[in-house]
């Protein structure tokens, strides 16, 4: 399947701004829409877990708690898109110091992310203990949450959605964006993460000498990225030796099947100015 982009004209830009502003192209819609968004689902409450229009649900402690987490100085990253999450998962577990964010829009994904972050919350607290909340049925029994576990939350927001009204301005240390979805047909392209408005959005959202590391198998979109990225003022061209500032990391599934199969992957390095 081809992969088509072109260098944008001035109408086109202002077409995707118009876009954006408007909400479109949103992987499930837009949640302002969706009766009861200002609720956080009974699986997520007071776990580390949120939604953007959910952050004060008072039947949970999860604003709260967030909030305390992002006004502390723990670097910030965030992976957008992060499937079964082991590249998250193991990268929480090696910088505990650090907050981690995850957004997924697939639900079903986020609520397994959840349950392999609680079980480590449990495993790293050295004990299967479980407390068990009157209020609530069997099935919610909650893992005790541990100070050893990694600071790890997650929304299935669309994190264009969630990132302009949850995360400050100058907040993030790195952006991890790794195998995002093509949408290869035209008449797809308004949910392609990457456009004008998303690359101003990385540009607030990281601090002067932040990251932006992506990477795809799709040689073509990594050229859009590469095009729309590299026109922005507020960032550097990509930098190869950049990677020696994610370190050692494990794949995430995408990029494993990738290596199985002899697939080549595209990777880039953006630093924020
Ligand atoms: C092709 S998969 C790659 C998953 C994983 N990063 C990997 O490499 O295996 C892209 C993922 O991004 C998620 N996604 C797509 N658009 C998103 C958005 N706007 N916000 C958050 N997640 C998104 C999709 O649900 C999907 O799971």
């Amino acid at each position: 399947m081809d992969f088509t982009w072109e260098e944008l004209s001035d109408e086109e830009r202002a077409q995707a701004y118009a876009d954006w502003d408007a909400g479109k192209g949103l992987i499930g819609g837009d949640p302002r829409m969706r009766p009861g968004s200002h609720l956080l689902p009974p699986w997520g409450i007071d776990q580390p877990f949120f939604r953007a229009l959910a952050l004060d649900d008072t039947r949970g402690n999860n604003g709260t708690a967030l909030r305390a987490l992002l006004a502390s100085d723990r670097p910030l990253e965030i992976e957008i898109g992060f499937g079964r999450g082991d590249f998250l998962l193991d990268r929480a577990q090696r910088h505990p110091e650090r907050l981690f964010i995850g957004y997924e829009t697939k639900t079903k994904a986020t609520r397994l992310m959840l349950a392999r972050v609680e079980r480590l919350a449990v495993e790293s607290a050295g004990e299967g203990e479980m407390r068990r909340d009157g209020e609530r049925s069997a099935e919610d029994i909650a893992p005790r949450p541990s100070p050893l576990a990694p600071a790890l939350w997650l929304s299935d927001d669309d994190a264009r959605f969630n990132l302009p009204r949850v995360i400050d301005d100058d907040r993030v240390a790195m952006f991890h964006i790794l195998f995002p979805d093509p949408w290869w047909k035209n008449e797809h392209k308004v949910r392609r993460l990457f456009s004008p408005p998303f690359v101003d959005l990385l540009a607030a959202k990281l601090r002067p000498g932040g990251l932006l590391h992506f990477k795809s198998d799709v040689q073509e979109y990594g050229e859009l990225v590469r095009y729309l990225v590299e026109n922005h003022p507020a960032f550097a061209a990509s930098d190869a030796a950049l990677a020696s500032a994610i370190g050692d990391a494990v794949p995430t599934h995408r990029e494993h099947w990738c290596r199985r199969h002899g697939k080549p992957v595209w990777a880039y390095y953006f630093a924020r100015r």
